[in-house]
């Protein structure tokens, strides 16, 4: 896709122009017409060391804390805007996995606001779980507050904490970010 030079759609105005752009809204998502073509075409890759600001602004803007992700970077995988070559600081998706041994933490799994409900939270779950086999793991582990019945659909089933192996509890999701999140198991 080509980046256009007049785009005048939400958050533009023809006097700001780029820099003063809503930074929230992809740039593709301003073409209704555009966002139809390019569901289909949206790739999930792993993530680079240079994704973490945009991860972190994901994070934030959908409820998520990013503490620590940048410890992780390497289990993590991303969607890019179509656009990423003009805007790399908007990122449509995201997961990580946190890697304890043949355990992993699922972690981060986040879809920008204006692209949830068309199936992409399903693909990057489907994706990070190809990773982790291929990695070796037996078991992925996650806490949510927000999504349990989604995960439930995608084959996870709650579990008390005592039932989370030590190594995974030591995570910081375990033992400062969500302390009180409940816990779900997938043997993968
Ligand atoms: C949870 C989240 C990742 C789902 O991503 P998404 O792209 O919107 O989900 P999908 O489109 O793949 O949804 C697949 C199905 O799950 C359902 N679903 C989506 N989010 C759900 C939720 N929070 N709870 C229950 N069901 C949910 C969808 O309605 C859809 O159902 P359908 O197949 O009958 O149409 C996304 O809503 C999000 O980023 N939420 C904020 C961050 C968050 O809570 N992350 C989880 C933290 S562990």
């Amino acid at each position: 896709m080509k980046a256009r030079s007049k785009t005048n759609g939400p958050g533009w105005t023809a006097s700001q122009g780029r820099a003063s752009r809503a930074p929230s809204i992809p740039l593709f998502l301003q073409e209704t017409t555009i966002v139809v073509t390019v569901i289909g075409e949206l790739r999930i890759e792993n993530a680079e060391t240079s994704d973490f600001p945009a991860i972190a602004a994901l994070l934030r803007n959908t409820g998520l804390p990013p503490d620590d992700i940048e410890h992780h970077l390497e289990g993590f995988l991303v969607v890019r805007s179509p656009e990423a070559a003009i805007e790399p600081d908007i990122l449509l998706g995201s997961v990580g996995l946190e890697i304890y041994g043949k355990f992993a933490l699922l972690r981060s799994l986040a879809v920008h606001p204006d692209f949830q409900g068309k199936g992409l939270g399903k693909r990057l779950v489907s994706g990070i779980t190809r990773t982790a086999r291929e990695r070796g793991i037996t078991r992925l582990y996650l806490l949510t507050d927000t999504a349990e019945d989604f995960f439930k659909r995608l084959g996870f089933s709650p579990i008390s904490r005592d039932e989370v192996p030590e190594e995974v509890k030591q995570s910081i999701e375990f033992t400062i970010l969500c302390t009180e999140s409940p816990s779900m198991m997938k043997e993968i």
